[in-house]
């Protein structure tokens, strides 16, 4: 595996170590603390080209690799992992269904102002009886002529409260199961669609989720994303890609607990020594760090696993696991170094701590990547 970055590569990170560090930062905790969607810092990123990194230039995008959208989604998320998950719904729950299954025209009217920025796009498979077991889809479209019918409730759905465009999985045929599947962009400002109020969280609470009521919302064929029945492999090879991002937000969160760690550690001082020069607290630091470094090479590889145009169900799902379980325990052996300081709000750990947590759940469960894994092997 070749890790040496390229100059463009080089040249991104730099570019989101500065914003991350000069924009993000010195907002992250008032954000958090206001549950405060953060307008000023989406347009940011859409000038800086972050919303739609691996979309070619003429459909709007910044024609980068998935490398560089791991090194850009880990440095953002370090800062804020609200910022974090905006950016990664619209990159790979959005952009990359578009990019991959869109035709030309769809891509024109709908790719283009999404990974410009201009537009936010939001990802609706989830609903409140179709979680893990994503098939088991209620939402309904039937058709009338060139039209479908929709109807049906979406849930958790983020970026859901702010979204411009949304990805839409339904069930077209319920007797055909996973076939029975179609997906579809759609306009959320259309009639026959509204948002339920904001979801209060635990965590990531910068970040917006929301219920969506589908009632007799009416979409052309012209929106279905391949045929008929294509809907579950569209979400599947979605969450496939999405779940590299989520890794990437997850060693975000990691990295920003263990470098808060690390400096505390040399910083405070117990029984006459700085707490760093205490075997344990050294150690507890050592682990966190092979660990963060062993999320990184899992999901760099899964990265690269996509470039090179394969199947990386596999890959994602292990960086995912890897990485989420990684920014759980680092977060919480980081709020265990700083003490009494660290349950307190004045420290950025006990934050990551609270946002590491969702980034086991969405976009499948640890226990769902285990399944994805295990699957795998069983295939052969
Ligand atoms: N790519 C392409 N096709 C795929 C695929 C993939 N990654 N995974 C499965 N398929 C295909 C299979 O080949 C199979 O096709 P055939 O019928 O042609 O053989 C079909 O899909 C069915 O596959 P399975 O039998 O494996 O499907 P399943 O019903 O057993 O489900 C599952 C598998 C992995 C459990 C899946 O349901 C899953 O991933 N669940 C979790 C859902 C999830 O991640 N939800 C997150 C919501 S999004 C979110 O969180 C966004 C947010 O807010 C940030």
């Amino acid at each position: 595996m070749d890790l040496n970055l390229t100059e463009e590569q080089e040249a991104l990170v730099t570019t989101c170590r500065e914003f991350a560090q000069r924009e993000i930062k010195p907002i992250a905790h008032e954000l958090d603390k206001n549950a405060r969607y953060p307008k000023e810092l989406v347009a940011q990123m859409a000038e800086l080209g972050l919303m739609g990194i691996e979309v070619p230039v003429e459909y709007g995008g910044s024609e980068l690799d998935t490398v560089a959208y791991v090194l850009a989604m880990e440095t953002i998320s370090a800062a804020c992992a609200s910022t974090g998950v905006i950016m990664s719904v619209n990159n790979s729950l959005v952009c990359e269904p578009l990019l991959k299954w869109a035709n030309e025209a769809q891509k024109k009217q709908w790719l283009t102002p999404l990974a410009s920025g201009e537009k936010l796009g939001c990802f609706m498979l989830s609903e409140p009886e179709a979680g893990s077991d994503a098939a088991a889809q209620k939402t309904v479209c039937v058709r009338d002529g060139d039209h479908y019918v929709i109807d049906g409730v979406k849930n958790w759905i983020t970026n859901g409260p702010q979204a411009d465009t949304g990805i839409l999985i339904c069930m077209h045929d319920k007797s055909l199961g996973h076939r029975g599947i179609s997906a579809f962009v759609i306009d959320m400002n259309a009639e026959g669609i509204t948002r339920g109020p904001k979801d209060d969280k635990l965590g990531i609470r910068a970040s917006h989720s929301c219920q969506i009521f589908f009632e007799g919302h009416r979409v052309h064929e012209n929106q279905r994303l391949g045929k008929e029945g294509d809907g579950f492999k569209v979400a599947m090879s979605t969450l496939d890609a999405g779940r590299i991002g989520i890794a990437a937000q997850a060693l975000g969160i990691a990295q920003g607990a263990f470098e808060a760690a690390a400096e505390y550690a040399c910083d405070r001082k117990t029984f006459g020594k700085r707490i760093i020069d205490h075997q344990a607290v050294a150690f507890m630091l050592a682990d966190m760090e092979t660990q963060i470094e062993a999320s990184r090479l899992l999901t760099l590889r899964a990265a690269m696993a996509k470039i090179a145009g394969r199947r990386h169900s596999k890959e994602s799902a292990m960086a995912k696991l890897h990485a989420s379980e990684t920014a759980n325990k680092v977060a919480k052996d980081a709020i265990q170094i700083h003490g009494g300081n660290g349950y307190v709000t004045e420290y950025p750990v006990e934050r990551a701590f609270r946002d590491a947590k969702i980034t086991e759940i969405y976009e499948g469960t640890s226990e769902i990547q285990r399944i994805v894994i295990a699957s795998s092997l069983m295939r052969g």
